[in-house]
């Protein structure tokens, strides 16, 4: 008699988290299909439709099988919402895997609730660590780690990072980065007229880090050192919901010189992806545009102390900028000196991460 199909719950919460999913979602679907039962959660935790439902379209991801609808909130009461609904889940699917990803809120709430519960986690992205804990995905991060039967790592520093905390070599799989995955996928499915792209070099930049944006003189001191960029390389910045508060409540947004900024609503994972694939340099405190420049070979300057992702400065295109006017600053003259780093593209981001991952569950569930 053919053998029942393991359930698994895949989480997915945030804008980050879609992108995720996207691969593991069609790796089961593709390889596993009849092994492997896939339980689409949409926890809610972005909701607008530029950061949710534009990702669901442009990655073709399925309607989720349960929507939470939690929105925002502060840390706990959002985590504690997200909590108390996906309980309800796990007890009616019985799932036999929970498997969660990144470092957002929804991340490490469902993981708790499932180890609670005595249901297996896994975690996709494991083992990367800023060692910063003012940054609540470091917290998320850690949390996660501690909790999850299956750590599946992006870059061999999270494999030593988990080996030095303890965890044993059998839950440790090195299997790749799936935001890779799914860029590897679009780059080759943008549709091949580009009526709108820029004349000329130009920039993109992204910025949303809390320790960024909520401090008003923090936000001005990097928004200076953006407008000194701008006025040599236009700068195009598709804004963040929570950058956009921010930037309006300080009259920033009106009182920027606005030459050689674009500002733009965020953008959809193909429109962006149109847009930076091109850019000569990236500008950015995102996580994950850190690893998607050093995968295409194009300069980033991170503008953050500190970064989870060391592969993409040991081998990749990322620079370490600091916050301050001067520490930006310093790293655009170097950019324009050299022309910007030059990198490889790290070990097995090589658009099968998802593959390797589902693999391993197929065979240990
Ligand atoms: C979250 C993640 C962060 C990730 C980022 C990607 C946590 C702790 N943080 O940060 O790791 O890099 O997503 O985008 O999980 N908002 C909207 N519309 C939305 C979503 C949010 O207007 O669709 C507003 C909220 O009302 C809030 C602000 O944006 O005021 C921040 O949203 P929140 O989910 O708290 O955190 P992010 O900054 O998006």
């Amino acid at each position: 008699m053919a053998k029942k199909a393991k359930k698994i719950v895949l989480v997915s919460g945030a804008r980050p988290n879609f992108i995720k999913i996207a691969p593991l979602m069609r790796a089961m679907q593709r390889s596993y299909a009849a092994r492997l039962q896939a339980i689409l959660v949409h926890t809610g935790q972005h909701y607008d439709y530029e950061m949710s439902q534009a990702f669901f379209e442009d990655l073709e991801i399925r309607q989720p099988d349960y929507f939470l609808g939690v929105g925002p909130g502060s840390h706990a009461v959002q985590t504690a919402r997200i909590m108390m609904a996906f309980e309800e889940v796990c007890v009616k699917e019985q799932p036999d895997l929970v498997a969660v990803v990144g470092d957002v809120n929804s991340t490490v709430a469902c993981a708790l609730v499932a180890k609670k519960l005595e249901i297996g986690v896994a975690h996709v992205e494991a083992g990367l660590r800023s060692r910063d804990l003012s940054m609540p995905e470091e917290i998320n991060r850690l949390v996660t780690d501690v909790l999850s039967d299956f750590l599946f790592v992006s870059e061999r520093s999270g494999v030593a990072n988990l080996q030095q905390e303890g965890k044993p070599e059998s839950a440790i799989f090195f299997v790749g980065n799936v935001m890779v995955d799914t860029l590897y996928l679009q780059l080759a499915r943008l549709a091949k007229p580009e009526d709108n792209k820029p004349a000329g070099p130009f920039a993109v930049m992204t910025l949303h880090r809390p320790s960024n944006v909520d401090h008003d003189a923090k936000l001005r001191e990097i928004m200076e050192a953006i407008t000194a960029i701008a006025g040599d390389l236009p700068v195009h910045f598709p804004v963040h919901p929570r950058t956009r508060q921010r930037l309006e409540a300080t009259g920033l947004l009106t009182r920027l010189p606005q030459s050689g900024i674009e500002f733009l609503p965020p953008l959809p994972y193909q429109a962006f992806l149109r847009l930076w694939k091109d850019a000569a340099l990236v500008l950015t405190d995102s996580g994950g545009l850190q690893e998607e420049t050093t995968a295409l070979g194009i300069p980033c300057i991170t503008i953050r102390e500190n970064t989870e992702r060391p592969v993409t400065i040991t081998e990749g295109t990322n620079l370490l900028a600091g916050t301050t006017f001067s520490g930006i600053m310093a790293a655009y003259a170097e950019f324009k000196t050299t022309g910007g780093k030059k990198g490889r593209v790290p070990e097995l981001w090589d658009g099968k991460a998802a593959e390797r991952i589902v693999k391993v569950l197929a065979a240990n569930l």
